[in-house]
């Protein structure tokens, strides 16, 4: 039994991402990234529909994810300049671990897609919360290649969508965190309305 809650909170209140492309290796283990997902499939699931899915990239399946990038660039923007594939290249060979987080909801359900899009948000936050609870760093990603037909297609079945592309390493530098949202910007206590 858990009964040692401050450090859980200490641990949400340092939580912080790093940009993928400043993160350096090793990712986790296996027996890590296994704890990870099964900390991530622990999201709240109104339905226990599981609208969710985690696709992991090996690490020697970079330069196969690169080819994909590329294509799809080259698809999207037949004109793209050496600098934009460089940046593919890069992408695919971010260092760490890399986890494709797939928005899986059930069409037509009594359970609103909302809900389940919401479910699969809270998936990847927790995955995000067991790597720094490992003492790693995540970084979610999404951009062009997150809403790429053919990017789509290499991780996702049909009515399947990628929510974002999670690296797990290290900080190659120290993070700064970034500033909060005042609470006051962001909490408000309710007010009835009058008719
Ligand atoms: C759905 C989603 C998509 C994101 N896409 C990007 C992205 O494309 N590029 C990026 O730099 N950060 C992206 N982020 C990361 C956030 O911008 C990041 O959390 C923030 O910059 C750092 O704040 P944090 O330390 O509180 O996580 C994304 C986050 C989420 C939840």
């Amino acid at each position: 039994m858990l009964n040692d809650r401050s450090s859980i909170l200490s641990l949400l209140e340092t939580r912080r991402s790093g940009k993928p492309r400043e993160l350096v290796g090793p990712g986790p283990t296996p027996e890590e990234l296994e704890r990870i997902l099964t900390i991530a499939a622990r999201a709240p699931d109104h339905g226990k529909l599981t609208p969710w899915r985690f696709v992991t990239v090996a690490d020697d399946q970079r330069d196969a994810l690169e080819a994909l990038l590329r294509q799809a660039l080259t698809e999207e923007d037949p004109d793209a300049v050496a600098a934009k594939h460089q940046t593919e290249h890069d992408f695919a060979h971010y260092a760490g671990a890399l986890i494709v987080l797939v928005s899986a909801p059930v069409e037509g359900h009594k359970i609103p897609v909302w809900e389940q899009q919401l479910s699969c948000g809270a998936a990847g936050m927790n995955l995000m919360l067991a790597a720094h609870a490992l003492g790693y760093v995540p970084g979610w990603v999404t951009g062009w290649r997150t809403y790429s037909e053919r990017v789509r297609r290499a991780f996702c079945g049909p009515g399947e969508r990628i929510a974002g592309f999670i690296f797990i390493g290290h900080a190659g530098r120290e993070l700064e965190d970034r500033e909060r949202p005042p609470l006051s910007t962001v909490w408000k206590r309710w007010q009835p309305p009058e008719n």
